[in-house]
């Protein structure tokens, strides 16, 4: 399908960076780029399959899926159409006290995918709130069970969770907190599993890195003591800082402990679910249960914004009984139309065989990226299904990363605009180590791969020439 966008601009015609340059505030922008007049903001105007095409009428691989997002690919009639035969039925109701058919029902689909028993569904607008409410809800179980104490939650160096007051307190991120300190209290953070990064003595033993970093929790429960903590949060495969799966035994070692001291296990798959690790939760992937899924993005494949928590039996328990409510609620939650989206979404997965396709394709992917371990500049390549991180190093022999002024040059200074420029929308992250972050639609294939990686090697070859 192609569709003409509604307003064709021809290339040399800036209107849309003009005005968006005079009243759009762009999330997480440097707005001095444009002020200043070195550039023009990027409008992308329309997209197609894998990729988009902005105002001035180029083309370029959406490796990011927008942002880990459109999971089905871009200009999916029958996603626009469920959009529209909903907003005709019934455009909007909300769901406190109330309820609708496409949010029951989405409600029970979501049930049926989540392991175990994650059978209460309670939705979101995205990530943050979903972290949010995740948060909110373990403090409030605990105080109707008897353990009022129980507030604290831990969470990974680096791992972002969302911008909320609460959820910006579980991010590991601190550059991205120091404005809005102070913020909730009791955030407690403890080592990532970037093995590539990890302690010396561990460098050539994934399983034992694993439980190391396991016990760091342990560690940090004891510490703040048990009676105290709440929750653990993080993502099957964290994202900020350049994608890193759990190492071999991890996910289980901290289930384990989790169960120990009586601390909820929250799963935030913001990222990770529907699809992009090639199951719809990664965490039934890695075989372990979790005691909450955060989730939103994939849900939709973007074409509404819906996010959930997805909770278990037992939490739900308490409120079952006399006056007790969850005391939390979003006006947008369950939206008819983004449930209804979200819907045909998952009939979309189903129908085209989508977690099979990533799963038969995931090595295809790896391999065409490792490819590039032939430049000196690429130190690691890692991630799992469609979510690969690549990190770049100044000396691969030891290991040695950037200086905080070389990494400013090397990804904001060159390499963000020269993949762009080249064809590549991706991610180029300083928020850990600089990494490039690659998490394309989950209809790629083999040519996709090969022209992330031939461009790729165009850019980071320049940019190791750079250095
Ligand atoms: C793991 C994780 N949690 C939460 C969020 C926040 O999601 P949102 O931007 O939808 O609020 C993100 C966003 O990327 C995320 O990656």
């Amino acid at each position: 399908m192609t569709i003409t966008p509604q307003f064709v601009t021809e290339p040399g015609d800036d209107r849309w960076a003009t005005s968006a340059e005079r009243h759009l505030w762009m999330h997480f922008t440097r707005h001095s780029i444009y002020e200043s007049g070195q550039g023009h903001v990027p409008v992308m105007v329309r997209g197609e399959g894998a990729y988009v095409w902005d105002d001035q009428g180029r083309r370029y691989l959406d490796g990011l899926a927008g942002l880990f997002v459109v999971q089905a690919g871009h200009g999916r009639r029958e996603l626009a159409e469920a959009a529209a035969r909903q907003a005709e039925e019934l455009a909007f109701f909300p769901i406190w006290s109330y309820a609708h058919p496409r949010a029951i029902e989405l409600a029970e689909r979501l049930a049926h995918y989540a392991p175990g028993d994650l059978n209460r569904v309670f939705f979101t607008t995205g990530g943050g709130e979903a972290v949010e409410s995740a948060w909110k809800l373990a403090k409030q179980y605990f105080k109707l069970t008897g353990k009022p104490m129980k507030h604290k939650v831990i969470s990974r160096n680096i791992a972002y969770h969302g911008t909320p007051h609460g959820a910006l307190s579980i991010t590991g991120l601190a550059g991205a907190k120091k404005y809005f300190e102070p913020l909730v209290p009791t955030g407690i953070k403890v080592p990532n599993t970037n093995f590539y990064r990890a302690p010396e003595e561990y460098r050539y033993d994934e399983k034992a890195f694993g439980l190391w970093a396991a016990e760091r929790i342990r560690e940090a429960i004891e510490f703040e003591g048990p009676e105290t903590v709440a929750a653990v949060f993080l993502e099957p495969v964290q994202n900020s800082g350049g994608c890193f799966p759990p190492p071999p035994g991890y996910l289980d070692r901290v289930r384990e402990i989790c169960d120990e001291y009586d601390v909820l296990l929250v799963a935030d798959e913001t990222i990770t679910a529907f699809g992009r690790i090639g199951d719809m939760f990664a965490i039934a992937r890695f075989g372990v249960q979790p005691d909450i899924i955060t989730c939103a993005k994939g849900m939709t494949s973007g074409y509404a914004a819906a996010g959930a928590m997805i909770a278990s039996d037992r939490l739900f328990e308490p409120f079952r009984h006399g006056t007790n409510s969850f005391l939390h609620g979003y006006t947008w939650g369950g939206h008819p139309v983004a449930s209804a989206v979200a819907l045909a979404n998952l009939d979309l997965f189903e129908r085209e065989g989508l977690l099979q396709h990533v799963r038969d394709n995931e090595s295809a992917f790896r391999t065409t990226l490792e490819r590039l371990y032939d430049l000196p500049i690429v130190g690691d390549v890692r991630g799992a299904g469609y979510f690969y991180g690549i990190e770049l190093v100044k000396d691969r022999e030891t290991r040695e990363t950037f200086s905080d002024e070389e990494s400013e040059r090397l990804l904001r200074g060159y390499l963000d605009k020269a993949l762009f420029d080249n064809g590549l929308y991706c991610r180029a992250d300083d928020r850990g180590d600089p990494v490039i972050q690659l998490s394309p639609p989950l209809i790629c294939g083999q040519a996709h791969f090969d022209e992330m990686e031939q461009i790729l090697r165009a850019v980071l070859t320049e940019a190791g020439n750079r250095l």
